[in-house]
């Protein structure tokens, strides 16, 4: 078995994550960590097995690390993306893909031009109701989809505006790109693209300038199908719901595990002669291993040459989206998807 040597730059919340996961995963080790904050580092090395980079440039120079994860402030991602693709490796960003449609297609074209992978860390795709959930979607087990409802949103703290999340250069958007963009990755994977969207913004109780911190979006889709969700950082408890209907039944995730609640699928089948559907609730109880399965299908996928979930046009789509929803809202109108003024994809 090839094992493949990883590095991993910003060594916060979620890159310390990646690093353990790359630690722990048999087909790869973690090499080397990078972070401007050096104690941060130190420590994350120390629990990975990894030694400390000077900087990031350093990091992705060295020949035996294989693949990058970019777990940066979203203003660096593109910037360090396309340097450690440059450098010949593959790449692990998290999401949002750069801060806007312009820096995801440079990444896009950096991947292409250097014949390397690029997955985008979509990690809710493998959280285990929702996979499930899209799996019984693929099924027929709901019929044909005919609308979609989503709800996402933590209540943001005290000082937001000081840190990275709340610096329009360092974030690129604020909620709607923050936690948005897996709300409308999710709703990619299981409707595909939308064919025009409809977008309302608000900077409703955070000091965050031209950053909103609650989005409401209605999107519609070539075949027919509706969705709307909205997501917020004045959602005092936590949330998630992520709801898809069928024209045979429904799919209601909720919960996320941790302070979202326990992460749960409701799978109800209409009667066909009407009156209560035939329900059945699913619980994943237990810790959350979406980082675990993400980074298994990355390097499995990069191994076998098998294309994983949540890559490059994945990434693409997904910025094109929320160009889109952001146009809508600065236009107070509708907005195709897509559009020459929003962004092609
Ligand atoms: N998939 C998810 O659910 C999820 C959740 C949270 C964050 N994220 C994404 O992960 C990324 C990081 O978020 P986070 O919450 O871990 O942030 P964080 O602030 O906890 O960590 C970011 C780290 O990057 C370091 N850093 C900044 N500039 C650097 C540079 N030039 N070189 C090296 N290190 C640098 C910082 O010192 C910090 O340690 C963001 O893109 C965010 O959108 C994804």
């Amino acid at each position: 078995m090839t094992i493949l040597g990883a590095g991993v730059v910003g060594c916060g919340l979620i890159g310390s994550r990646r690093a353990a996961e790359a630690a722990r995963h048999p087909a790869s080790r973690c090499v080397a960590v990078a972070d401007t904050d050096i104690g941060r580092a130190e420590r994350v090395a120390a629990e990975a097995g990894a030694r400390v980079a000077r900087d990031w440039h350093e990091l992705i120079a060295s020949p035996d690390i294989d693949v990058v994860c970019v777990a940066t402030p979203n203003g660096r991602l593109a910037q360090i993306a396309i340097a450690a693709l440059n450098a010949g490796k593959h790449v692990l960003l998290e999401k949002p893909m750069g801060r806007n449609l312009d820096e995801a297609r440079a990444i896009r074209a950096a991947a292409r031009a250097a014949g390397r992978r690029v997955k985008v860390g979509f990690n809710h795709r493998y959280h285990p109701a929702i996979a499930r959930a899209h799996g019984e979607l693929a099924n027929g087990t709901i019929g044909t989809p005919i609308n979609a409802r989503a709800r996402y949103g933590h209540g943001a703290r005290p000082g937001y505006e000081r840190e990275w999340r709340g610096n329009a250069e360092l974030a690129g958007g604020g909620e709607l790109t923050d936690q948005g963009v897996h709300v409308v990755d999710l709703l990619h994977w299981f409707l595909g693209p939308p064919r025009d969207v409809y977008a309302v913004t608000q900077r409703a109780v955070w000091p965050l300038g031209e950053l909103e911190d609650n989005a409401f979006a209605v999107l519609r889709y070539a075949g027919g199908a509706v969705a709307s969700f909205h997501t917020s950082w004045t959602q005092w408890r936590n949330l998630f719901s992520f709801e898809i209907f069928g024209t045979a039944g429904s799919l209601v995730v909720e919960g996320l595990g941790g302070s979202y609640g326990e992460e749960s699928l409701t799978i109800a089948l209409r009667a066909p002669e009407g009156g209560a559907p035939l329900t059945e609730r699913l619980a994943f109880a237990g810790p959350d291993t979406s980082w675990r399965d993400e980074w298994d299908d990355f390097i499995t996928g990069i191994g076998a040459g098998r294309a994983f979930l949540g890559d490059a046009d994945d990434g693409v789509v997904a910025m094109a989206t929320l160009a889109a929803l952001y146009a809508s809202a600065r236009s107070g109108l509708p907005e195709p998807y897509g559009s020459r003024r929003s962004g092609d994809p």
